[in-house]
């Protein structure tokens, strides 16, 4: 075989699952030494592209060479060993084990016979500090925010000595500072001659570290570009066939009444954090990562105790104490991880969206068929869900697809208090504007948002005010025609 510029060459790829055809004859070339951006919407096959270059599944048909190899019988422990590494879009991490034996899991460094724990602490500890995020190597995972858990996979996958580094949508729960470091580190890695495939739905981000872009759309190939050769406009309408909009809907729905007051809400996350939602207000939360907003969500909705404060729902005082008391007084939370809260991976669909809204359609415990197929058909068609039929199961559908079975779930149970965390995470451009557009339609007809986002074009974009927390505190408001990137940052940071 002749030794060439092409780290991976993929030739003729399909796979088929029952129903399915995630990827239909898919050809390219990745170089070596380039990071390539696979972008394409949400279901076209990119993590199934993935899964195959690691080994978690073969092929139907086609093939595939790895650094001048033929990958017929790829396996895990072959990708792996052939120098393959991979951030995969769903975290991977034991939750019970400590950061530091999540990311020498397998891989002890050893002294003698013994492991040489001060070794991995200090190599731990540097690679924390490359990264410029506050972790304790001795926390354990599942006391981890989701950023702070995605940090764990990046490091663990940049410890190792990878020729290839693969990163599926690796930002999405990262703010603006901690995805400059990451760049950073992957810029790094380039000038050591590490070739990366690099997955995202951010394509501002795609227009800053990528060499060249090549496009799926619904599992087939379109098209392999310099990045430089193109524009945002012309990569949206590879991905979608079509032209999308402006990106954030006009929106001009009055204002009303206060619809929920927090009132000094404290526990050892937060401090002191008050704030008014209004009917037929979007109010944003920014911050950066560990800032409190997903603890202040979370004391909202009852599933964390508050030590102080009062919460009033239209004008009157009431007890939170659980999600389910949260959710009979009508308010929701979507949360930003679908993985651990959100979903039930080995249920379908169906059951999903019907799920939080069980008490609506059950008589005496027993849902009605005809009801759950009613309510899931309805929230189905508005979500636009990519799937064969409502009973696939969670599990099989693709990233994106997940987080709007999410969203579809929750419109199922009419709460008037809806409160996103992080609501388009691994959301494609299209999508993401329907889901803005839903977020209008809910606040046109009398229901109010809270919003919590790392995105701060879409924080921007969407929301009437918002506020900024930084150490589990609100550090200040900023109105719709004052907000600026740089304002919320000047908030935000120290
Ligand atoms: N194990 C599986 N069984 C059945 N269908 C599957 C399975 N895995 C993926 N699919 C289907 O294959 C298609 C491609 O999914 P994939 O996860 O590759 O999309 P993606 O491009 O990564 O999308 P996203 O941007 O939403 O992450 C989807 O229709 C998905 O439902
Ligand atoms: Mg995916």
């Amino acid at each position: 075989m002749v030794v060439n510029d092409n780290i991976v060459e993929l030739r003729h790829i399909t796979k088929r699952f029952p129903g399915v055809l995630a990827l239909d004859d898919v050809s390219f070339e990745v170089r070596r030494g380039e990071i390539h951006a696979l972008v394409g919407e949400n279901g076209a096959g990119k993590s199934t592209l993935i899964k195959i270059i690691t080994g978690a599944h073969l092929p139907t048909a086609g093939e595939w060479i790895f650094n001048n190899q033929k990958m017929n019988e790829c396996s895990p422990a072959i990708s792996k060993a052939a120098g393959i590494s991979v951030i995969y879009q769903e975290m991977n991490l034991m939750p019970h084990l400590t950061v530091l034996e999540n990311i020498y899991f397998g891989k002890e460094a050893k002294h003698g016979v013994f492991l040489d724990k001060k070794r991995m602490f200090v190599d731990c500890i540097q690679r924390i500090e490359e990264l410029g995020v506050p972790l304790n190597p001795n926390a354990l995972v599942c006391n981890l925010s989701i950023a702070e858990q995605q940090v764990v996979e990046i490091i663990k996958a940049i410890s190792e000595d990878s020729k290839f580094l693969i990163m599926d949508e690796p930002t999405a729960p990262l703010t603006g500072t901690e995805t400059e470091n990451l760049f950073a580190i992957v810029d790094k890695l380039r000038n050591k001659g590490v070739s990366i495939l690099y997955i995202s739905h951010r394509l501002d981000e795609v227009f800053k570290i990528s060499d060249r872009v090549t496009v799926l759309r619904d599992g087939r190939y379109v098209i392999t570009m310099n990045t430089v050769d193109t524009t945002r406009q012309l990569l949206i309408k590879y991905m979608v066939g079509r032209e999308i909009g402006q990106d954030y809907p006009k929106r001009e729905t009055p204002i009303g009444q206060p619809v929920l007051e927090v009132m000094g809400y404290t526990n050892s996350m937060l401090k002191d954090c008050s704030l008014t939602l209004h009917k037929g207000e979007i109010l944003g939360l920014a911050g950066l990562v560990g800032a409190g907003r997903t603890e202040l969500a979370r004391a909202i909705f009852g599933a964390d105790s508050i030590t102080r404060g009062t919460l009033r729902l239209n004008g009157d005082t009431v007890n939170i104490r659980s999600p389910k008391d949260a959710i009979s007084f009508g308010i929701g939370l979507i949360t930003e991880d679908r993985k651990s809260e959100g979903l039930l991976l080995n249920k379908g669909i169906d059951f999903n969206i019907v799920y939080a809204n069980l008490r609506n359609i059950s008589k005496a415990g027993f849902v009605s068929k005809k009801k759950e197929i009613s309510i899931t058909q309805s929230n189905f068609e508005t979500m636009n869900i990519k799937a064969y039929s409502y009973s696939q199961l969670a599990k099989t559908l693709s990233g994106g697809n997940q987080q709007k079975v999410v969203l579809a779930k929750w419109l199922a149970t009419h709460c008037d208090v809806l409160i996103f965390d992080e609501p388009t995470r691994g959301i494609d451009v299209g999508a993401k504007r329907e889901i803005y557009q839903l977020m209008c339609d809910l606040v046109l007809e009398g229901k109010s948002i809270l919003m919590i986002s790392s995105e701060m074009p879409e924080l921007i974009g969407m929301s009437d005010r918002i506020l900024v927390m930084r150490n589990g505190a609100i550090k200040g408001t900023l109105i719709r025609e004052q907000v600026t990137q740089e304002s919320i940052l000047e908030l935000a940071t120290e």
